[in-house]
């Protein structure tokens, strides 16, 4: 945490021109606090951006070390930011003698960039390790190798958009133990929860993987209690949702991705008469019209979450799973009571059910198509 002489003194970012420098310097200036760039580039096209700068030699010159101490002296900087390995390496060692007092704002950029596929790694270790005692009516396939999980870990990760440990756990779960099939998503927006589905379709042999989402302001609006998820679905731009959304899908898609850009019922009506989805992103792709794993996390409206689960739970292969997310949620109950419905509607029907982290799953019986 700076303190507010810290707000005043500069922050020395160098070399300004990196990236991640950029990145925080756009967080710097929106913080308030005050920043100046260097370079060792006698034309730094970085420069521009900045609201100060100085030139420094590079950092193999014998001057550099009396150089950058002068400059911090002379601009009375608290703090340097590098994104650099090597000059984040050297000024940590030498950073004391140059200058007393003044020290790195950021953590070794190696570990930086790393910590994120180490976490991976350690969770995907950890997954393995505890596996899930599922009560499954299918046998559950070998499971994946650690870095194949690791891979969905991290790739997720970045991702924008809510999946707990505990889905995610599941949702690998049920992949390694589900019958072979579509899988459809109602409601992928950025499409972190589709890009695990569509992961786990391909590690998992399972089929192809069919989201379906309106991508429309008009259809976010889901009348929870406090009014406080309308609020910020208003400030989002769905147009641009689906941008990223084929942005994350694209680069994983083997031919086994697509969408229907319609709200949920309407989809409905066109995979039972087509099980087709054509777009100019994903090409066309064929549905085998029997649904293997359905996840519902469209408008979570009572009855929006009642119409998805009408419109598709009936074309859930036996055996075959549905998984209502945040059948738990603090907004409202409409995914809760739907889920609930379906459940006393249907026992006959259902194998077994049972909510982990924020989601219902639920596992028709098999033998016959529901
Ligand atoms: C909670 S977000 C989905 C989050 C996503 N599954 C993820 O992992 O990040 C809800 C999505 O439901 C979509 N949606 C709203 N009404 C819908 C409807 N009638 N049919 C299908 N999707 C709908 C919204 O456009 C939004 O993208």
């Amino acid at each position: 945490m700076m303190n507010s002489d810290n707000h005043v003194k500069p922050i020395l970012i160098f070399p300004a021109g990196m990236p991640r420098s950029l990145e925080f310097l756009r967080k710097a200036l929106g913080e308030g606090r005050s920043v100046i760039g260097a370079s060792s580039l006698s034309l730094d096209p970085s420069q521009e951006k900045y609201p100060a700068w100085l030139n420094l030699p590079d950092i193999t010159a014998p001057e550099f070390g009396e150089k950058l101490g002068q400059a911090i002296t002379q601009c009375n900087i608290s703090g340097i930011y590098t994104p650099n390995p090597v000059v984040w390496d050297y000024l940590n060692r030498t950073l004391k003698e140059i200058a007393p007092g003044v020290s790195l704002v950021n953590e070794s950029p190696v570990d930086m960039e790393l910590n994120g596929y180490r976490s991976a790694i350690h969770h995907a270790g950890k997954l393995l390790a505890t596996a899930l005692p599922l009560a499954s009516n299918i046998a559950g396939k070998k499971p994946v190798a650690q870095i194949e999980l690791a891979a969905l870990v991290r790739h997720a990760d970045v991702i924008p958009g809510m999946c707990d440990h505990e889905k995610f756990r599941v949702l690998c779960e049920i992949a390694r133990h589900s019958p072979r099939g579509d899988i459809v998503e109602i409601g992928s927006w950025w499409g972190k929860s589709a890009f695990i589905l569509a992961r786990l379709a391909r590690l998992y042999d399972i089929g192809k993987l069919l989201c379906v989402d309106p991508w429309s302001n008009q259809h976010l609006v889901q009348n929870d209690e406090q009014g406080m998820v309308d609020t910020v679905s208003a400030q989002v731009d769905a147009e641009e949702a689906l941008a990223v959304f084929e942005m994350n899908l694209l680069p994983y898609s083997a031919d086994h991705v697509n969408y229907l850009r319609l709200p949920s019922v309407d989809a409905a009506l066109q995979y039972r008469s087509r099980r087709q989805a054509s777009t100019a992103t994903f090409g066309t792709t064929d549905y085998s019209g029997s649904i293997a794993i359905l996840h519902i996390d469209g408008n979570h409206s009572y009855s929006a979450a009642q119409a998805d689960i009408a419109a598709w739970s009936g074309l859930v292969a036996a055996g075959g799973w549905i998984v209502v997310d945040d059948y738990v949620w603090p907004y409202g109950d409409g995914p809760q009571r739907a889920g609930d419905e379906f459940l006393a509607e249907n026992q006959e029907k259902i194998d077994v059910a049972f909510v982990m982290g924020s989601a219902l799953f639920i596992q028709l019986s098999p033998g016959g198509d529901y």
